[in-house]
């Protein structure tokens, strides 16, 4: 039997994704090419890696989170390997740098999708996208510095206003078991007053039971021991370094000992920057922290990571929540408007391209008036108007479409000039 069913309706995007068409997809654009901008200025070069890795990979992003439990779409591929799409952009990272071997500091920036099983809810997808940034090989606490600033830089150069930044540190591996036993014996006590889903958490991962956001458990924890109060020397130190140079760059931060992050890769420091403007379940729009044990986990040398990554979904409703970063209409320079079969707009539109303006036309041999209207539509800010009397006179008669100017003729052979002189 065939694999293809025929469907009674058109096909639809399936629940959780979404189209991305203009006029909306220019926002996207527009600021994926200002993220590239500023990490180009820091010294991140654009890393693509595939879109699913060996299921294996992400093991170490975390066993006991929902990311990975519950929410990886994994499948066998004719090969008989077991395989999952990328539930986040880290891992994978971490494997390329593993593979190959890249001069330290490797500091890499990325743009891709990320698939996760989630329930669709606004700012919560199935398939999502994520700007991205690690650098790996470097223990110095100046590099979570550099991406937390620079994060923060995009969000406020994009216009957002509305930004909250929340730092952790969740220490070193030491510490962190240490803490473990002082936060398990806090929880047993009060193990009856959480609910049953973070109750399964206590023996496995205690620390993520201070993440719930359920209101039981949010009054039995209120006042819980926290890993800033046990923390090592070294961690201590990360930590307060990492502070001082956020002081340095002038960015409001605020110490939340409760933030642990969905992911079981972090060590020190954590982070989150939210926006107010969202909803509190969808108002994180980046987050990321340090991974020292990642390469290692995966099968490398010890290496120390650090970096973050930012939903392009979330960036923008913050950004309309916000009223800024709105969709700028297609920028046309000029459109062609052919009263003859069409072969002169075919031929003036691709001159005028080579000549580096941006063109359009219509096509199918609409009407003069129908073409006009393509025009106005366009958002072009001249048509190019050529009849039989231009054709002739080998000249085209020029439409300011943004004024109630005259038109003007001018010679065929300088039009590309005579554009761009009206255009700048
Ligand atoms: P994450 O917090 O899981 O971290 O995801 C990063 C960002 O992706 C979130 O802050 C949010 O804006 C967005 N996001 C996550 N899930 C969804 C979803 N289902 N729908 C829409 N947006 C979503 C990571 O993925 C880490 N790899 C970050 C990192 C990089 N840590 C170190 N380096």
């Amino acid at each position: 039997m065939s694999a293809f069913v025929a469907s009674p309706e058109p096909f639809k995007a399936p629940i959780g994704t979404r189209d991305i068409l203009p006029p909306e997809s220019e926002r996207w654009t527009r600021l994926v090419a200002e993220f590239a901008r500023i990490m180009g200025l820091a010294g991140y070069g654009f890393i693509q890696n595939p879109m699913f890795e060996d299921i294996g990979v992400f093991r170490p992003v975390g066993e006991g989170t929902d990311v990975v439990s519950k929410e990886m779409y994994d499948f066998f591929d004719k090969g008989d390997r077991h395989l999952a799409l990328r539930p986040e952009g880290t891992a994978s990272v971490v494997r390329a740098f593993n593979q190959h071997h890249p001069l330290v500091p490797w500091k890499v920036w990325y743009v891709a999708p990320n698939f996760r099983y989630e329930k669709p809810q606004a700012g919560r997808f199935r398939q999502h996208h994520q700007l991205g940034a690690e650098c790996v090989g470097v223990v110095d606490p100046d590099v979570d510095v550099e991406l937390m600033v620079l994060l923060w830089d995009f969000f406020c150069t994009i216009g957002l206003r509305e930004l909250r930044l929340l730092i952790n540190s969740i220490g070193d591996l030491e510490t962190r078991h240490g803490y473990y036993e002082h936060l398990r014996a806090y929880l047993d006590v009060r193990r009856d007053s959480l609910d049953p889903e973070d109750r399964r958490k206590i023996d496995q991962h205690p620390m993520r039971v201070l993440d719930s956001k359920r209101p039981e458990t949010q009054d039995a924890i209120a006042d819980a021991p926290t890993l800033l109060d046990v923390m090592s020397g070294v961690s201590r130190a990360h930590f307060e370094r990492v502070r001082a140079g956020l002081d340095a760059a002038r960015i409001p931060f605020e110490i939340e000992p409760r933030l642990v992050r969905g992911l079981d890769y972090y060590t020190h420091t954590v982070f989150e920057i939210q926006s107010p403007a969202l909803d509190s379940a969808q108002s994180a729009i980046g987050g990321g922290g340090r991974y020292d044990g990642l390469a290692e986990a995966l099968g490398g040398k010890a290496t120390p990571g650090t970096g973050f990554a930012a939903g392009i979904e979330r960036i923008l409703l913050a950004c309309d929540a916000e009223g800024i970063f709105a969709e700028q209409g297609a920028r046309l320079d000029a459109f062609v408007v052919d009263l003859g079969d069409g072969s002169t707009a075919r031929d003036v539109s691709t001159a005028l391209r080579r000549g580096g303006l941006s063109v359009d036309r219509a096509f199918d041999g609409r009407s003069p008036k129908a073409q006009m209207k393509a025009a106005n539509r366009s958002g072009a800010r001249f048509a190019v108007i050529i009849g039989e009397d231009e054709l002739a006179a080998g000249t085209v008669t020029l439409k300011d479409l943004r004024s109630d100017k005259q038109q003007e003729m001018v010679s065929r052979e300088n039009l590309a000039d005579e554009l761009r002189k009206r255009l700048s």
